[in-house]
Parts: structure tokens; C-alpha cells; sequence
């Protein structure tokens, strides 16, 4: 038996295509790396993609075991290093619109779904889709990403906004990524902090930044994790700090299994 509750950290953003997959990619591996075990849900109806960057190629996803086609534990897929994955794709979509009986039959799949893991990531998508405020708001932890572009400073308030108002969300963890210094980095965090503090009287919680680094792109067409192919660069580096902080100081609710998670987004 386990005695620590395992962390449940989802990761958005306001706008599309700031980074999330390739940070959630990213940090399940520097966790699996220091032996934790991590299980990673791909929570992005729009464009998932986690399956690739990790290498992997689910063949089925949530939408068959809502169909009654599969068992959960069949749709889960073991990528490097251990690492499990819930290729939610298409399913997810449903998910925030199930009847009494699909959401009792995924209840009961998750009761048989007793994989034991250190870390559950959820990549969950950008904006205030419905999917997006789902996850964020049955998750122990919200970490949003943003880059230095106003527009998706301007995305990130509003999607922190919404959670803080109408799903009474309390903590939120904010990542600047793309960031060509550490001073433009936290000037982002500081504007998107401002805003928040005053109209919303909330802290945002700064957990620090990763580099613009075209090398990433390589990484990703390569299909390899740029922790593993660059562990020197400054990208592997701020990724292990931000890991660090995120593991050893939890903010927000006390953890719980998936089946809690799971039926507090169900609200069961
Ligand atoms: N730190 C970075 N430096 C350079 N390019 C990056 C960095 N982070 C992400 N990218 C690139 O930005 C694009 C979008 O990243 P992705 O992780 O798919 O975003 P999202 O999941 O938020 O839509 C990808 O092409 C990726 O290679
Ligand atoms: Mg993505």
C-alpha cells in the first residue's frame, strides 16, 4: 500500500500552443527519470499530441470505453521509461456531457484501475472549453502557461478568471515559457500577477520559466524529449527546477487517487 497520496497537477493555458505538451511531455520524463511513477492523461481534444511526442501510438482512448468497447486498462499505453498514458483523445469531449450511466460505468472502471503512481499530469487544453475548466477544476493543482505575448497573457487572466469565479478555483501556478530572459519572464508573470491581485484578489504563485530554445522543435521532430537529447541545455535545466518546485511544494487541495479526481470531475 501507498502511504502518500499521489500529486494531481493539470496544465493549461489560455491560448493554444504556448508549450503545455511539450512541458508535460518534458516533466513526466525528468520524474520518471528520478524514479517516480507517472501516469499522464492527454486531456486536449483540439490537437493531442502527447502520444507522439512521447512515442507512443495508442490505438484506442476513452471514447471506446465510454462505448462500452474497451476496458480503461485497455486503452492504457506504457511509454519510455514507464510512464503511463491515458489517451483520452476524442473521448474527452464527451466526458463533460455523460449520462448517469456512462458516468457510473467509468466509475466502476476506474475502481478496477488500481495502477499505483507517484504523479498524475493532465494535459488539458487552452481556453474555457468546457473540457478545460473540467479537468482544471477537479485537479489538486492548476499550472497555466503563458509566453510573453500579450495575447496570451491577456488568455491566461481570463482563463484563471473563469476558474476563479465560477469554479472556485484557489490556486493557480503560473510558467512562463519561450521567455528570452529571465527578466522578460518574470515581467509576464509580474503584468499577469498584477491584474490578478487586483481584480480578482489572488495571488498567482510563480513557479519560473523556460527558455526559447529552437532546439525544441528538433527535439519534437525527432521525437525524442529535449531533456534526454540536450540534459545540459538551460531548457533542461529551468524544466528540473520547475519540477523540483512543483513536487516539493504543493498548493492547493490534499491529494487523492484517481477515483477521487475522477469523481470530483464527474461531481459523483
Ligand atoms: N521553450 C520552447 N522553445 C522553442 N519552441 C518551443 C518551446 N516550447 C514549445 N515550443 C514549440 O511550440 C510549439 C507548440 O508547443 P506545444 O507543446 O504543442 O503547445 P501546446 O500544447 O500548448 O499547444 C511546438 O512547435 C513546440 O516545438
Ligand atoms: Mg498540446
Amino acid at each position: 500500500m501507498r502511504t502518500e497520496q499521489p500529486r494531481i497537477i493539470a496544465v493549461s493555458s489560455g491560448k493554444g500552443g504556448v508549450g503545455k505538451t511539450n512541458f508535460v511531455a518534458n516533466l513526466a520524463l525528468f520524474y520518471a527519470s528520478i524514479n517516480k511513477k507517472v501516469l499522464v492523461m492527454d486531456a486536449d481534444v483540439g490537437l493531442s499530441n502527447i502520444d507522439v511526442l512521447l512515442g507512443v501510438t495508442p490505438r484506442f482512448n476513452l471514447k471506446h470505453v465510454l462505448a462500452g468497447e474497451k476496458r480503461l486498462k485497455e486503452t492504457v499505453v506504457t511509454g519510455p521509461l514507464g510512464i503511463k498514458i491515458i489517451p483520452a483523445g476524442s473521448g474527452v469531449r464527451e466526458l463533460t456531457n455523460l449520462n448517469e450511466e456512462q458516468r457510473l460505468q467509468l466509475v466502476t472502471e476506474l475502481e478496477d484501475f488500481d495502477l499505483d503512481f507517484d504523479v498524475f499530469l493532465i494535459d488539458t487544453g487552452a481556453g474555457i472549453a468546457d473540457n478545460v475548466l473540467f479537468f482544471c477544476s477537479a485537479a489538486q493543482e492548476v499550472v497555466v502557461i503563458a509566453t510573453p505575448e500579450p495575447t496570451s497573457i491577456a488568455d491566461a487572466y481570463a482563463l484563471i478568471k473563469v476558474l476563479r469565479n465560477d469554479f472556485k478555483v484557489r490556486h493557480f501556478r503560473l510558467i512562463v515559457n519561450t521567455a528570452r530572459s529571465e527578466k522578460e519572464a518574470f515581467d509576464t508573470y509580474s503584468k499577469l500577477s498584477l491584474v490578478a491581485d487586483k481584480f480578482l484578489n489572488l495571488p498567482i504563485d510563480y513557479l519560473g520559466y523556460l527558455p526559447l530554445d529552437p532546439a525544441v522543435k528538433d527535439s519534437i521532430i525527432a521525437q525524442k524529449s529535449h531533456i534526454v537529447l540536450y540534459p545540459n541545455s538551460l531548457f533542461a535545466k529551468k524544466l528540473g527546477q520547475i519540477a523540483k518546485r512543483l513536487i516539493e511544494n504543493p498548493s492547493g487541495d490534499p491529494g487523492g487517487t484517481l477515483q477521487f479526481f475522477l469523481r470530483r470531475a464527474l461531481r459523483i
